[in-house]
């Protein structure tokens, strides 16, 4: 059609030729779908040459240009029907935790499986129960520091906060619906879990006031979920109740000596346990990166630890870098976990490392080539408070006695009260709605990271929760 154009007469540029209104209407309807040149993935490696289930697309968004902060994405258009399906923004925790974490462990198109030796390429299959089946999903790496999202002003912008990320997140949202105005008439969600139960509720708050205040481009927001999100001192350091000797004051390091006393006791006997999810082994040896072999005299239900409907062991695995036990949300400065002179407890991420480290998956998904640990941290400095929705009824991490706890401190009005709630006819959990749209629920048998342990459940509530149905 261009070379149609060019050989037309001069004449034509006065009066309006079919040829021309044509083009202005083909411009017109490339604007409802305008992905920025080159951002599309054509394809990944470890997929074996096969053609991607939907539209995916990555690069990255400058956030902060004095500092030179960019944010790294990666969109996994829906499966099902992208031009009306909603769009989710998920967000993994930390501080400092890669949302690769979700795509590679959680909900994303694949499931991953070990390449064999380590460091070696994994091999990538579909995965039924992908969150890309009823809503396009954008995995961001936040803050500048985090995964592939990188700073030129490394010493300024790695030293962070809550409200300054909040900040950059909603730069990124408005930034990023110009690149795909397309999206702007979706429904918007924003999706994560542990950590980003700070991270969330700041960012929704900041869009919303964006949204009252006329900001441009409207984004059509329409909701958030936490899942296993950390609260507060008060109800994360009190969601384990250790002795009636700390009168429900077990997060106050200096109530009592009495009650130091029987804190350590209990911290001590529940020492060896995965905090992620207390049924699992800790995978703190090699000798224990997977499940036990079939030949082993454990009994039937030790070898079944770990297996799910997801082919890899729950995390022989990674970086759910979420908040440890007996450290709750506090105002002030977050240590790393190089400064904690400690990896991740109980985890490995060897699987993903190994993918996101490879220089042609780099290119691939248009990322920068520098080294990425999963849980590399930027410094986070100060603390707000959250909302929350689902929560596994096995984590130790951030127990979902915390949250439950806060969600009816809100003191809003019970319209569903507690109950079970089903998927394929089984009991998946339990729930309890409020008004204001407020829905708690917990994933049956779950860990800290629901959809990694619990793929078909998870796939279950995310489908209802966007639909707008009731659990
Ligand atoms: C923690 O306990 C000590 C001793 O009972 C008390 O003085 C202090 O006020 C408590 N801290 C808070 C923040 O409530
Ligand atoms: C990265 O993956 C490609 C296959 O796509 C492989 O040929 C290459 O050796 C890998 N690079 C490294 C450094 O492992």
């Amino acid at each position: 059609m261009a070379a149609s154009f060019s050989a037309s007469s001069p004449s034509s540029a006065r009066v309006v030729s079919p040829t021309l209104l044509l083009l202005l209407l083909a411009s017109f309807a490339c604007h409802c779908r305008s992905a920025p040149a080159g951002a599309q993935v054509t394809g990944l490696p470890g997929f074996g040459g096969a053609q991607l289930p939907s539209k995916h697309y990555a690069g990255y968004v400058t956030v902060d240009e004095k500092l030179g902060s960019r944010l790294f994405y990666y969109l996994v258009e829906s499966e099902r029907d992208p031009a009306e399906d909603p769009l989710v923004l998920w967000l993994n925790g930390g501080p400092g935790c890669s949302s690769f974490d979700g795509f590679v462990y959680e909900h994303g198109p694949f499931n991953f499986e070990s390449g064999g030796s380590a460091g070696s390429l994994p091999k990538l299959h579909l995965n039924p129960y992908s969150w890309s089946t009823v809503s396009s999903v954008i995995y961001l790496d936040s803050p500048a520091g985090v995964g592939l999202s990188y700073a030129k002003d490394k010493s300024k912008a790695y030293t962070t906060g809550d409200l300054h990320t909040a900040h950059d997140l909603h730069t990124f949202l408005l930034k990023w619906f110009q690149l795909y105005p397309e999206f702007l008439k979706n429904p918007f969600y924003i999706a994560g879990e542990s950590y980003a139960g700070i991270y969330i509720p700041t960012l929704s708050h900041k869009v919303v006031k964006g949204i009252h205040e006329g900001v441009k481009p409207a984004i059509n927001f329409k909701g958030y979920m936490v899942g296993n999100g950390v609260c507060d001192t008060v109800f994360d350091g009190n969601a384990i109740e250790t002795s009636t000797a700390c009168q429900g004051n077990d997060w106050n390091d200096s109530s009592s000596d009495k009650c130091r006393t029987a804190v350590s006791k209990v911290d001590e006997v529940i020492a060896g346990l995965n905090i992620y999810n207390i049924l699992e082994p800790c995978y703190h040896s090699k000798n224990i990166k997977e499940v036990a072999p079939q030949n082993s005299r454990t009994p039937q239900s030790f070898r079944d630890l770990g297996v799910t409907d997801k082919p890899l062991p729950v995390r022989t695995r990674m970086l759910g870098r979420a908040w440890p036990l007996r450290a709750s949300v506090r105002a002030g400065r977050v240590p790393s976990w190089q400064e904690l002179g400690a990896s991740v407890p109980c985890m490995n991420d060897e699987v993903a490392t190994a993918w996101l480290n490879n220089d042609s998956v780099r290119s691939a998904i248009h990322a920068e080539p520098f080294i990425i640990r999963m849980f590399e941290a930027a410094i986070i400095i100060d603390i707000f408070i959250y909302f929350i929705c689902f929560s596994d009824d096995h984590d130790m991490c951030v127990p979902y006695t915390g949250s439950e706890a806060w969600t009816a401190s809100l003191g809003y009005r019970v319209v569903d009260s507690w109950r079970p709630w089903f998927a394929d006819e089984e009991v998946s959990g339990y729930t309890q709605v409020y008004e204001n749209g407020l829905t708690f629920a917990t994933i049956k048998g779950a860990g800290h990271t629901v959809p990694e342990y619990k793929p078909q459940e998870a796939l279950a509530f995310y489908s209802r929760w966007l639909a707008g149905s009731k659990l």
